[in-house]
């Protein structure tokens, strides 16, 4: 599960206009400043190919990267960046649920989680309709390299991936695949891609 290149291939905001040629593919999902970019970097060992930034919503499309000539990462807006226009944020749950309910060759959603942080209702919602929805999915918890300060409750990340695990229970009928990393060391992405390998070839 080795990447040996990738390349962006195409920003868009709806499903029809995404890549036709058929190849599988994974989305990253989560919230705003999840660090959905940062991990797609890490899982490519590039630093800038897809772009990331402190400041939540940053990406506004569905932007397809190529992998190996042979599948795609997706980079999808992050959902509840409070900062957004209403408007612009309802056209992108939109343009986003669209595109995991119609796309075909959408193998596994991948919801990622921050785990420096405790439990957010947002993310539950997304895990939950995703659940309804039955969009094949595997939860990601980011930032696992962040130790535990008093301002996020003061519980460690190990502890935070526990309650969210828990507070998901029922919403699926087999729990759904994790992985706990980090784009800072790289925890997990290994891990990952050997994932995304067995994925791509049932
Ligand atoms: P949007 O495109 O706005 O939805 O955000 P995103 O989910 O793509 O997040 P992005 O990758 O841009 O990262 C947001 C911030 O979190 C940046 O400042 C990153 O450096 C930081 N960050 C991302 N991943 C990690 C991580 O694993 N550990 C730590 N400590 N910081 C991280
Ligand atoms: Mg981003």
């Amino acid at each position: 599960a080795k990447v040996d290149e990738a390349e962006f291939v195409k920003s868009s905001v709806r499903t029809e206009d995404c890549p036709s040629d058929g190849l599988p593919e994974f989305a990253l999902v989560g919230r705003s400043n999840v660090g959905k970019s940062s991990l797609l970097n890490s899982l490519v060992r590039r630093k800038k190919l897809a772009l990331t930034s402190k400041k939540p919503g940053k990406t506004q499309c569905i932007n397809h990267f190529r992998v190996n000539d042979s599948w795609y990462l997706v980079d999808l807006p992050g959902y509840g960046y409070a900062a957004a226009p209403q408007d612009l944020r309802t056209d992108w749950n939109k343009f986003t649920k669209d595109y995991f309910l119609n796309r075909s060759t959408l193998v596994s959603v991948f919801l990622l989680i921050d785990a420096s942080i405790p439990t957010k209702k947002i993310d539950l919602d997304y895990a939950s309709w995703l659940g309804e929805n039955q969009i094949p999915m595997t939860l990601v918890f980011t930032k696992c390299d962040k130790r535990k300060k008093k301002k996020n409750g003061g519980k460690r990340p190990d502890e935070n991936v526990s309650n969210f695990l828990e507070l998901i229970r029922g919403f699926f009928e087999t729990a759904p695949p994790w992985i706990m990393t980090s784009s800072v060391t790289n925890q997990g992405r290994d891990e990952i891609l050997l994932h995304m390998a067995q994925l791509r070839n049932y």
